[in-house]
């Protein structure tokens, strides 16, 4: 039997610039998808997957993550005092989903340094990493989960990967795949991140959706700063290549870059068009608007 997955890591200390001055004293995390914070449809991905412990590398600005995924004892008398037990049942779940703990990552210098900063509460087994810019609809089938599927088959790392237009591959890490192709589910020869055009191996970019294994943490620890003084966990898993088998899995859902203003836009009309009921009434106001 291998070993399941029940620790998933939240590299959440951004600055969120591309979203200033939205970002300037709160986190982007908690810029709403219509009316629940993005970092919520992550974690409830992750819930949703079987995943009991959070583990969310923070920074500064970064305490409303927290008192987001705390006990609000206040809001919770009120409600019940008003009888809304709709809204209490609501906003009891949002703390009582899972299990939380909050790391700090004192200087922004990369994902793979964010990474190993879990490293004494992730321990000796595999864990999930998943990004909150990317947002993926996928009802009934969490990402995080479908890598967990792999996982539970191949016991190596798997990454969520995506085809992109070429022209967009430099903003991604991106994998270089062996012939080797079961269905979805590629075997990785190489890795890059963010090539220029010309050196990208493929179009097949990761998404921010990780199932590692803790000898990745020796590889970061080995791992030298990038030009822009960061630690990336790409170059980090291009080296554990070396040592270990591991999986690129063309995941079934619909990912929007929500870290992305256009993306972010784009999220929220088509997720405001998914909800109920809200749903129906903006569909009639966005097909009344003249463009
Ligand atoms: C990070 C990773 C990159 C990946 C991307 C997915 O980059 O370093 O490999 O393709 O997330 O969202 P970032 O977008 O944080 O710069």
């Amino acid at each position: 039997m291998g070993k399941k997955i029940r620790k998933a890591v939240f590299p959440v200390a951004g600055m969120g610039t591309r979203f200033l001055p939205a970002t300037k004293a709160s986190p982007k995390e908690m810029l709403p998808l219509v009316d629940k914070p993005m970092i919520q449809y992550v974690v409830e991905e992750a819930v949703e997957a079987g995943i009991t412990q959070m583990i969310m590398v923070t920074g500064r600005n970064k305490h409303s993550i927290e008192d987001h995924f705390d006990k609000s004892v206040e809001l919770e008398l009120l409600l019940a005092g008003k009888g809304d037990e709709a809204n209490l049942e609501m906003a009891r779940k949002i703390s009582e989903m899972c299990e939380f703990c909050y790391i700090r990552q004192k200087e922004p210098k990369g994902l793979g340094h964010a990474i190993l900063r879990a490293r004494e509460i992730v321990g000796d087994e595999p864990f999930a990493v998943l990004l909150g810019d990317d947002i993926i609809h996928s009802p009934g089938r969490p990402v995080i989960g479908q890598l967990m599927e792999t996982f539970d088959i191949k016991q190596a790392p798997v990454i969520a990967v995506e085809k992109v237009p070429m022209e967009n591959v430099s903003s991604y890490g991106v994998v270089d795949p062996s012939g080797e192709l079961e269905g979805a589910l590629h075997q990785i020869k190489s890795m890059v991140e963010k090539p220029p055009i010309d050196k990208a191996p493929s179009n097949l970019a990761i998404i921010g959706r990780y199932i590692l294994t803790p000898e990745i943490f020796d590889f970061i620890d080995a791992t030298k700063p990038d030009a822009k003084g960061e630690i990336q966990l790409t170059t980090a898993l291009n080296s554990q290549l070396e040592k270990t088998t591991a999986y690129a899995l063309e995941f079934s859902g619909t990912r929007y870059d929500a870290g992305d203003k256009l993306g972010f836009l784009i999220a929220t009309v088509e997720y405001a068009l998914r909800s109920e009921p809200l749903g129906e009434k903006f569909r009639e106001y966005l097909k009344k608007i003249k463009l």
